[in-house]
């Protein structure tokens, strides 16, 4: 078999189903997803698919958004037609999967390579069996092409076949403009999207092709009579195109699935592998020690690199990027603060294109604060296409009760989340024409923002009440000491754009806040009330937390659901339980706040209060757990990070991915075991290895460098080799050094 088309072996780089299982199979399509950023695709397993109780298939296009009988009321991604199904009849009657001959590993994702493979074995009765292989794609070098390929070789039997190839959910949830063979086009109710869908089908019986007959405009189905050895291969090749400014996406669809035609099935396939390689020598980690965190790292990576689209900046990542329903699609927090680390650090095109997302959407921003009375930009707690404040008002919550949802109006951290991964990026990059075009304006407004949203009360302090911080389980609090200093952090950083505007960016010089202005947001900044307590060294999450009732949660370690299940939404609300590191989120994101034992101190007190509630917790716990020197503690918090998306003991994830979560454990290795970080001048080193870890190794880019990092246990040394780019200086642990091209810098660690 050509090796093109069956996955690697090397089992480092391939995450595969151990046996079939209908009742896992939408998590699995999940977990199995490929996409490119602008395509994601379920890893549906298309032959004869099993369609019991399952999640229906789907393709997911970046920015489709409609709200067209929409329930809740909110825009959300409209799916795409599926392209992969295939049913395989003998006689008319379906063949069904072998129990036993089905190949163990019968679905496997090259996470290398970026294609879900599937090997399988279908039979009718005892009479007939055939032995069916498929793989498909969403091109990383062409990001509108699919392709799919399929063989099956006929092991024992005869008698006559019939292979049907279709599209599933073609009357989706959008208006059909045209429906014609292997060409169509909708349009959506309510925003200028339009898609459009052209697919071509060629089958080969032992190597002559074979005439088909159109059943319908995306049906293709053929009938002979089968015999034992015989081979058949398919191939699939679709074009799917979003157009936003009234192109006729149908016909642009058309001419890119000629293209992909000429090009051939094989020149796809390198040119998708080509991409593939490329991103992996951005971001590839190689940890040597410890495989399980190895393979959680590939997968989270892999993902990550499949959720950008560098090319388009009118999207960003959903909080189940491209791979599911959940959350419709919607982009909240979880981008800047846990995906865009790894964005910012290895592919800076990506992070400038989501960051220009955010950009794009400040007028809905500003729309949003004025309508509040408040000044500036005030970014939405989900946002879609246009920006606007999409949160739904109720959901249906964990115990299946519809729940109000506060955060639309009261989790407006995300203002200063959004402005701090802004400068992170310039830390990072040093791009002064993305800080002239777009990211001083987002941070000057967002800092504008605050200086009106913390207002000055009698005792001296300024307050900003009635909010709800990263953890949700306490609604309308006052002084959340996250909100609070991402915002002090968010003004004082308005000031320093200014500055930096005067020094370096007289392109931006238009955006200059006067020196009144100036003086008013640092007399803010210095009195917005930061919930500190010097005698203890403890921040209060909020005004009241330490008076409300103390709950041990180790009481409840065997528990199956969500604390606010066990305990009810009243009494969570009115006790210590944290949903999610919220100080503990303080501390990662803003290191230099307080002495590194009142790191220790704040973390040892507010870890065992967090029940962990939502997926992006341990993440934010492992890195501040390893930068305490806690890599043990920071390594189980990893691990568990790790084991939401991939291990099949967890929850279902039939509606996606949970792609921050696979952000934190990049940063929690990044920032956490190797202890980077960034300095307004440069790039800091400080690792604490888990026990377990023999070394790291990782590149990052920084300032238009590539940067090959190893950390090694045994010799307790680290070593940093410029893979391109200029003499640079980096401080390890502490101690700065000059590295030059062809001159490795080489230091102890403690
Ligand atoms: C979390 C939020 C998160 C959202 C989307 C919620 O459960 O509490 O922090 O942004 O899910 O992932």
């Amino acid at each position: 078999m050509d090796k093109m088309l069956i996955p690697t072996t090397d089992a480092d780089w391939v995450i595969a189903e151990q046996h079939c299982d209908q009742l896992r199979e939408s998590s699995r399509e999940s977990r199995f997803s490929v996409s490119n950023g602008f395509l994601g695709v379920r890893g549906t397993r298309g032959i004869n698919r099993f369609s019991r109780g399952q999640v229906p298939p789907h393709t997911w296009v970046a920015g489709l958004f409609d709200l067209h009988d929409a329930d809740p009321p909110v825009p959300g991604l409209v799916p795409a037609p599926d392209w992969l199904s295939i049913t395989v009849a003998l006689r008319g009657e379906k063949l069904a999967y072998h129990r036993t001959r089905t190949r163990q590993r019968c679905r496997v994702l090259d996470v290398r390579r970026g294609i879900m493979f599937t090997d399988a074995t279908l039979t009718h009765r005892a009479s007939f069996s055939l032995r069916a292989r498929s793989l498909h794609l969403v091109s990383l070098d062409d990001r509108c092409i699919g392709l799919q390929l399929a063989q099956f070789t006929i092991e024992h039997g005869e008698g006559e076949l019939t292979l049907q190839v279709g599209f599933a959910n073609l009357d989706t949830d959008l208006i059909t403009r045209r429906m014609e063979p292997g060409v169509a086009t909708w349009s959506t109710y309510t925003t200028p999207s339009q898609l459009g869908l052209a697919a071509a089908v060629v089958l080969e019986v032992d190597g002559r092709e074979q005439k088909a007959a159109q059943d319908g405009p995306f049906e293709w189905s053929w009938r002979w009579n089968a015999r034992s050895g015989q081979t058949i291969r398919l191939q699939r090749y679709v074009a799917l195109v979003r157009t936003d400014d009234g192109a006729d996406p149908g016909e642009i669809a058309h001419a890119r699935l000629g293209t992909a035609q000429n090009r051939g099935w094989r020149s796809l396939i390198t040119a998708h592998e080509v991409a593939w390689a490329a991103r992996w020598q951005a971001s590839d980690i190689i940890v040597n020690g410890d495989p399980a965190a190895q393979r959680a790292l590939r997968f989270a990576i892999y993902h990550l690199n499949g959720a950008a689209n560098p090319g388009d900046p009118t999207v960003s990542i959903a909080a189940r990027a491209l791979t599911g329903s959940d959350y419709r699609g919607h982009v909240f927090w979880d981008t800047e603060i846990f995906l865009l680390p790894f964005y910012t650090l290895t592919w800076p095109d990506a992070a400038c294109a989501l960051l220009h997302y955010r950009f794009r959407t400040l007028d809905a921003a500003r729309r949003k604060a004025a309508a509040s009375g408040w000044k500036g930009a005030m970014y939405a707690w989900e946002s879609a296409d246009t920006g606007d404040e999409v949160t739904p008002d109720q959901v249906v919550g964990p115990d299946r009760t519809l729940v109000d949802v506060l955060c639309g109006h009261q989790e407006q951290h995300i203002t200063a989340d959004v402005a701090y991964a802004v400068w992170q990026y310039w830390l990072a990059t040093a791009d002064e024409a993305f800080m002239a075009e777009a990211g001083c304006e987002i941070i000057l407004e967002t800092a504008r923002f605050w200086a009106s949203r913390a207002l000055p009360e009698p005792d001296g302090r300024r307050h900003i009440r009635g909010v709800i911080g990263p953890d949700e389980y306490h609604e309308t609090i006052d002084d959340n000491a996250f909100t609070n200093q991402m915002a002090r952090w968010n003004i004082l950083c308005g000031i320093e754009i200014a500055r930096l505007i005067s020094d370096r960016l007289p392109l931006a010089a238009r955006l200059l806040p006067d020196s009144a202005e100036l003086a008013a947001w640092a007399e803010a900044a210095s009195t917005i009330a930061t919930g500190f307590d010097p005698a203890t060294g403890l921040f209060e999450q909020f005004a009241g937390y330490f008076a409300r009732e103390h709950i041990d949660l180790a009481d409840y370690a065997g528990r199956s659901v969500p604390m606010d299940v066990v305990l009810g939404r009243d009494r969570t609300a009115a006790s210590q339980v944290v949903k999610q590191a919220d100080v503990v989120a303080l501390l990662a994101l803003q290191p230099d706040l307080c002495t590194p034992a009142q790191a220790a101190t704040n973390f040892a007190y507010y870890a065992p209060r967090c029940a962990h509630g939502s997926s992006l917790s341990r993440a934010m716990h492992a890195l501040v757990a390893a930068r305490l020197g806690q890599p043990a503690a920071a390594l189980s918090y990893f691990l568990h990070s790790a084991a939401i998306d991939l291990e099949e003991s967890r929850a279902a994830i039939d509606g996606g991915i949970h792609i921050a979560a696979l952000g934190g454990v990049w940063f929690s290795a990044v920032h956490g075991f190797a202890g980077l970080t960034l300095r307004p001048d440069r790039l800091c080193l400080s690792p604490s290895l888990p026990p377990s870890w023999h070394s790291l190794h990782l590149t990052i880019q920084w300032h238009g460098r590539s940067l090959a990092i190893a950390i090694d246990s045994a010799t307790r040394m680290l070593s940093v080799r410029l893979l391109s780019g200029e003499t640079m200086t980096l401080d390890i642990c502490g101690q700065a050094h000059r590295l030059a091209p062809g001159r490795p810098v080489q230091a102890g660690i403690a």
